[in-house]
């Protein structure tokens, strides 16, 4: 980055061409002179004299005199040494240049500005980050030095600090009770440097979203071998084509309102037009609710409530309300099955665009008891404490995304739930990459989420391409909420919004920055330096973050430019090179066989 972030300012041009005379005057003084000093270190090491340097020395060079420049001496033996010497100074001079600036750094330069002086990230660095981890990780880590703490158990490593002049500065980690939140444009490395290397780091369980079999193709076999614990897949559209090898129950625990309205939530926000859904998202996420309790409390599978939602007349929900002491939710359902025929359309329609992946037999499988008893259901309660690894993928904006949400949130709730019988915090802790959460893991509650999640030892990454994807999904308030409860956040190559973009400009600060002008006149040059306030990081300095750095703002600690550690820059980066090469010999080999269903490959 230090190519685009130049210094600024430096306000040469009025005054250049008489201080281009100028330069261009020492210049032929030197090059005469070093001509000068070739011949007489030539002289002084064959033994012979040259004449004292002046200005009648240089009139003899000028008539190409040799007799008189160097009398004796072979012109070409001259020459060479001339240009070895010309060369010499200049390279001490490069040299020197450049030693200069590496300690000082340009002062200018953002990279300079933010990152120079440890003291202000030093509390997410080793040593101190490594003590906080033994501190938050009392029990797994009990009995253990800071010192012998492998970086995995320090935190999750968000890069390096980027130092002026190619040198890194120390790793940075986001702590065992941080909530991340990073913003980064396509391909700059939301899934090579966070999303995989947070998974295979993970202490304990691992959850990742995604929308392309990258991260399960690069994690899967190496988290089975370092592990020893089971890797799940819940991949209902076949994108890795490795066949059902899970299913899941959404209705289990859904035993009230609460629970009912929160799974309810989830297929909500996934109705895409917003007038849709200001006008009747309400009413469709009570009637989902309502027919989601029912179905749980009536023992049936997810695949009812498909089938309730195409009948609007249906009796059977509303009975098993009542019958189960859910008077007012009975009504309710009772009240919008009678409403004027043109409303319950709008609620009925809405509802089924929302919940369409119950029309979807491919995708209910992995929701609903299957016939052979060798798939295995997933439990989120045991998940939360093992160090197994569980993988949702679904295509963007699909059918299938309010599953993926919902069980994401299904595991925080278990996780919630395990950490309070765990004196509050949950150790090791939930690692969880919630990669394209604006697309595929629109957990209505998760701004909310973020002001507890880190405290319980719940590690949420949540990986939006910008801002304003976010405000979709979350509105401008829930962003904010986010924005403010996430601990550490990260902002990479590619932002492109102008709010945002102003706005972290500001958030970076200001700085002097001297201003340099050099004016001709009465026959003598003057240069004169002025400082002037500027920000750090301009708006246009942050659109041009470069890929595979960032920018870093943690709690207490200074905004920070960082290099991130891509897996394929890491020290077993071969081993996942390989493991993605085998991977995509599966999904090759699944796409062509187009596995029949119920087929188990995964386990
Ligand atoms: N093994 C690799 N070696 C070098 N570059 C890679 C490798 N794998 C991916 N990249 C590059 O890293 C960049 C970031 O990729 P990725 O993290 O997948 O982007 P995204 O932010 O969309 O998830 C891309 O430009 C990609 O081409
Ligand atoms: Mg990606």
């Amino acid at each position: 980055m230090a190519k685009q972030l130049q210094p600024r300012g430096t306000g040469w041009s009025a005054a250049a061409s008489p201080l281009f005379g100028l330069v261009a005057l020492w210049m032929a003084v030197y090059l005469v002179w070093s001509v000068w000093a070739a011949a007489w270190l030539t002289a002084w090491i064959v033994d012979g004299a040259v004449p004292s340097f002046g200005v009648a020395w240089a009139l003899a060079l000028f008539t190409w005199d040799t007799e008189t420049t160097w009398p004796g001496l072979p012109t070409p033996l001259v020459m060479v040494t001339s240009v070895l010497f010309v060369g010499a100074t200049l390279a001490l001079v490069m040299v020197g240049l450049r030693v200069f600036h590496g300690v000082r750094g340009d002062a200018e330069d953002a990279v300079t500005a933010l990152n120079t002086g440890d003291e202000t990230v030093a509390e997410l660095a080793r040593p101190a980050a490594a003590e906080k981890a033994l501190r938050l990780r009392r029990s797994t880590l009990l009995g253990r030095k800071a010192r012998s703490l492998k970086d995995a158990d320090v935190g999750l490593v968000i890069g390096g600090v980027k130092r002026p002049r190619d040198k890194s500065g120390p790793t940075l980690f986001a702590s065992w009770e941080d909530t991340i939140l990073a913003y980064m444009a396509p391909r700059a490395g939301k899934t090579t440097a966070m999303a995989i290397p947070y998974v295979l780091a993970a202490p304990g369980p691992a959850l990742a979203t995604s929308n392309k079999g990258d991260v399960w193709a690069a994690t899967a076999e190496l988290r089975e071998e370092r592990t020893g614990e089971r890797v799940w897949l819940f991949d209902p559209q076949e994108v890795t084509h490795q066949g059902r090898g899970m299913w899941w129950n959404p209705l289990r625990g859904v035993d009230n309102v609460e629970a009912a309205h929160r799974l309810a939530g989830h297929f909500v926000l996934t109705i895409d037009d917003d007038s849709k859904k200001d006008m009747w998202g309400p009413a469709a996420k009570a009637l989902i609710s309502q027919l989601l309790l029912a179905a749980a409390l009536d023992d049936e599978t997810l695949a009812i409530v498909g089938e309730w939602l195409h009948d609007a007349k249906q009796p059977r929900p509303v009975n098993v309300l009542q019958d189960h002491g859910f008077t007012a939710y009975a009504d309710a359902l009772r009240e919008t099955q009678n409403i004027v025929s043109e409303t319950r359309d709008g609620i009925y329609t809405t509802a089924r665009t929302a919940a369409r992946c119950l029309d979807d037999p491919a995708i209910m499988r992995w929701v609903t008891p299957p016939d052979d008893f060798d798939v295995d259901e997933f439990d989120p309660r045991p998940f939360v404490r093992s160090r197994q690894t569980l993988h949702l993928l679904s295509k963007s904006r699909s059918a299938a995304a309010p599953l993926i949400a919902a069980l994401t949130d299904a595991v925080f709730l278990s996780a919630e739930e395990a950490a309070e019988g765990q004196g509050g915090r949950l150790d090791p802790p939930l690692v969880a990459v919630l990669d394209e959460a604006a697309n595929i893991c629109k957990i209505a509650d998760l701004p909310d989420m973020y002001s507890h999640l880190g405290s319980r030892g719940i590690i949420p990454v949540t990986i939006l391409q910008s801002y304003r994807q976010g405000v979709r999904v979350w509105t401008e308030n829930g962003m904010e909420a986010m924005w403010s409860a996430a601990t550490v956040k990260v902002f990479g190559a590619g932002l492109d919004d102008h709010k945002i973009v102003e706005a972290l400009s500001k958030l970076v600060g200001q700085h002097d920055v001297s201003t340099g002008s050099f004016s001709f006149g009465d026959g003598k040059g003057n240069h004169s330096v002025q400082l002037r306030r500027q920000e750090i990081m301009q708006g246009s300095d942050i659109r041009q973050i470069a890929k595979g750095e960032a920018l870093l703002f943690a709690t207490a600690a200074r905004p920070t430019l960082v290099e991130m550690h891509p897996w394929y820059e890491n020290p077993d980066a071969k081993e996942i090179g390989a493991a993605i090469e085998k991977a995509h010999g599966l999904i090759t080999a699944g796409a062509r066989n187009r596995l029949p269903h119920g087929s188990q490959t995964q386990g």
